[in-house]
């Protein structure tokens, strides 16, 4: 259980899965050297105990590096606790539902950045499904939430990953009419600090040779 005090109010998340949604995780999970040796039996009941775990573990180094997220405050089994954001018992919105003027818009995609980039150097972690769903909006700040996929940066698609996540948030905040927003892979060697050369299109395949080299580099180190 996480040190301090019991936060006033809780959220309480169940994992659960289908056979579909338990073979998309797996592939998070299993090239995640933290967990590679805990997965030797395909057993689904384990997996979803190791997702919610992860998510506890990554939650928890989230909100070390003072990223605005849910603290983690228990997990057992399943089932994980963490504090709730909201208030008087009503959710706060996602990124996607809540009104925001453009300023408000504006303060948020800076806030995002900054969320990715701590989340990239100062936790070791690639959010990998960041988007307008997985932010809530609460006293005027981005609460990064769902961090069960999150990798480290040597997982093997780690890099894939951050390139989708930093499209999602451009094609969000494009989408509202935030001014002088960078393209994906600007944003993406931002965060990362690699510059991938060439233009737009060529980034997914600059992010596999990327992690063909982290690949060559990690096997060298075993
Ligand atoms: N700590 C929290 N405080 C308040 N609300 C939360 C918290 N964590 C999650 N939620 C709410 O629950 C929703 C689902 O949580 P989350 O994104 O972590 O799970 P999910 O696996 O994506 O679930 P779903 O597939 O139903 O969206 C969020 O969109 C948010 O509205
Ligand atoms: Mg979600």
């Amino acid at each position: 259980m996480e040190d301090g005090p019991l936060p006033e109010n809780c959220a309480v998340k169940v994992f659960k899965t289908t056979l579909t949604e338990f073979k998309t995780r797996e592939r998070y999970i299993r090239e995640d050297y933290r967990f590679k040796d805990r997965l030797s039996k395909n057993n689904s009941q384990k997996l979803i105990r190791m997702w919610a775990e992860k998510e506890y573990h990554n939650l928890r180094r989230l909100h070390r590096a003072g990223i605005p997220s849910p603290k983690p405050v228990l997990i057992k089994k399943h089932i994980l606790v963490m504090s709730f954001i909201g208030e008087q018992h009503k959710a706060a919105p996602k990124l996607k539902e809540a009104r925001l003027s453009l300023a408000e818009l504006c303060v948020a995609y800076e806030q995002v950045v900054e969320a990715m980039v701590k989340m990239f150097h100062g936790c070791h972690l690639v959010h990998a499904d960041l988007s307008e769903y997985n932010i809530l909006w609460h006293e005027e700040k981005c609460w990064i939430i769902d961090l069960g996929q999150a990798v480290e940066p040597t997982h093997p698609h780690a890099l894939h990953f951050l390139h989708r996540d930093c499209t999602n948030i451009i094609r969000f905040f494009k989408s509202k009419r935030v001014p002088e927003l960078p393209s994906p892979l600007k944003l993406f060697e931002l965060v990362s600090g690699i510059s991938l050369p060439g233009p737009e299109e060529s980034a997914e395949r600059m992010c596999q040779k990327c992690e063909e080299k982290l690949e060559d580099d990690r096997k060298y180190h075993v």
